[in-house]
């Protein structure tokens, strides 16, 4: 969901197609930002999924595609791009092994900077105005739609493990059957256990953060952030076992609302409409009646976290506007970690704030007596200590 602590979207006038710019760059680069009076929605590689590339006929490709064939990952990330009728790669050298990646890629042209705004826009024109090609005349392209190559995260038990129960319970939902919670239980233990060994180093911590983004759903890779968060969290905080297992549970389960929210707009690269918005907002009652639907009984802590996480101590939160006295420290510590993550992850519509400018936000959330302060110092210095 849009979590009221999101950075403000970029909205998209409905009436003009916008461009996709995938650029490994952070943010638009400025010989992008004139594009013939289109709009453009710009997204990291990472950000990238078969439905987000399916919102739009035209995309520009900005990244450093040196060596693509050693990198399955981004190669994977970049290839539901190859069946847009209009794809460009832009580059800043002009080489031929450049222009077979780009064909790799199924782009039609490639641009060499340096461009004027106007050879941009006129080459966008161009092709543009030309016969959509079929999905499958790139010969080059057809290899990019075979099973994807192995991904970091499913070679990570932990997150593997975790990844696997979101998603089982996710189809459930989606094909009518009753969700299924029992397997949280191994999954969280798993998960704990993966990521105590990995938290012994920062460079294990970098790894494990770098599996989880290798996802290629976006919902996913935030349930599973913001579980590592909150684990991380519990053990900076010396927490027992069992509340370590507790917080990766309510950490997986915290958006399990979102399961009946089509994809296409969780993962939607624009401003939601009205209707689009309410529906995402209802997810932690939704959240809350999928438990109760299911067989499984699940800890009534748990539940409270699923449908308390974007409540705030002064009452601002949501759904129920409840005050500090009714939030247990579970509900603040997810609340905390589903904040901080919200806010360092780029989505389709914004780029991710870097961690000390995240955690300048919590500490000005506590300030304002929405977030506890006390936790959100702790959580400040575990954060400033495992990414040091
Ligand atoms: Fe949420
Ligand atoms: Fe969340």
């Amino acid at each position: 969901m849009r979590s009221s602590s999101d950075p403000v979207e970029t909205p998209i006038p409905a009436a003009t197609p916008p461009v996709l710019v995938v650029t490994d760059a952070g943010r638009l680069p400025s010989d992008l930002t004139s594009l013939g009076g289109r709009t453009s929605v710009c997204i990291p590689p990472r950000s990238l999924s078969p439905s987000v590339a399916g919102s739009f006929a035209t995309a520009i490709v900005d990244v450093d595609l040196g060596a693509l064939e050693h990198r399955p990952a981004m190669l994977a990330k970049l290839s539901c791009l190859a069946r847009l009728p209009n794809l460009y790669v832009v580059s800043a050298e002009a080489a031929d092994r450049l222009t077979a990646q780009a064909n790799r890629l199924g782009a039609q042209d490639v641009l060499v900077r340096p461009f004027s705004s106007d050879e941009l826009a006129s080459r966008l024109a161009r092709i543009e105005t030309q016969r959509a090609r079929p999905a499958s005349s790139d010969p080059g392209a057809e290899h990019l739609h075979q099973p994807r190559p192995p991904q970091a995260y499913e070679d990570n038990d932990g997150i593997a493990q975790a990844s696997r129960v979101l998603a089982r319970v996710f189809r459930q939902v989606q094909t009518g059957e009753a969700p299924r919670f029992a397997p949280f239980h191994d999954a969280s233990h798993a998960f704990v256990g993966a990521l105590a060994e990995a938290a012994q180093s920062a460079a294990g911590m970098r790894e494990w953060l770098a599996a989880i983004q290798s996802h290629h759903s976006a919902t996913f890779r935030h349930s599973l952030t913001v579980t590592a968060n909150a684990v991380l969290f519990g053990l900076h905080l010396r927490l027992r076992q069992a509340d370590l297992e507790r917080l990766a549970m309510a950490g997986l389960l915290h958006d399990i609302g979102k399961a009946v929210v089509p994809l296409a707009i969780l993962d939607k690269p624009a401003r939601l409409d009205p209707d689009e918005f309410a529906l995402v907002q209802r997810h932690p009652e939704t959240g809350r009646d999928l438990i109760e639907r299911s067989p499984d009984a699940v800890d009534p802590e748990l539940v409270d976290a699923v449908v308390h996480h974007h409540e705030y101590l002064d009452g601002s939160g949501y759904p129920h506007g409840l005050k500090a006295e009714h939030l247990s420290d579970l509900v603040r510590i997810v609340t905390i970690a589903d904040v901080f993550t919200a806010l360092v992850e780029d989505r389709a519509y914004k780029a991710g704030l870097s961690p000390p400018a995240a955690l300048a936000i919590l500490d000005e959330m506590a300030g304002k007596g929405k977030l506890d302060a006390v936790l959100v110092q702790q959580f400040k210095a575990m954060i400033e200590c495992s990414r040091a």
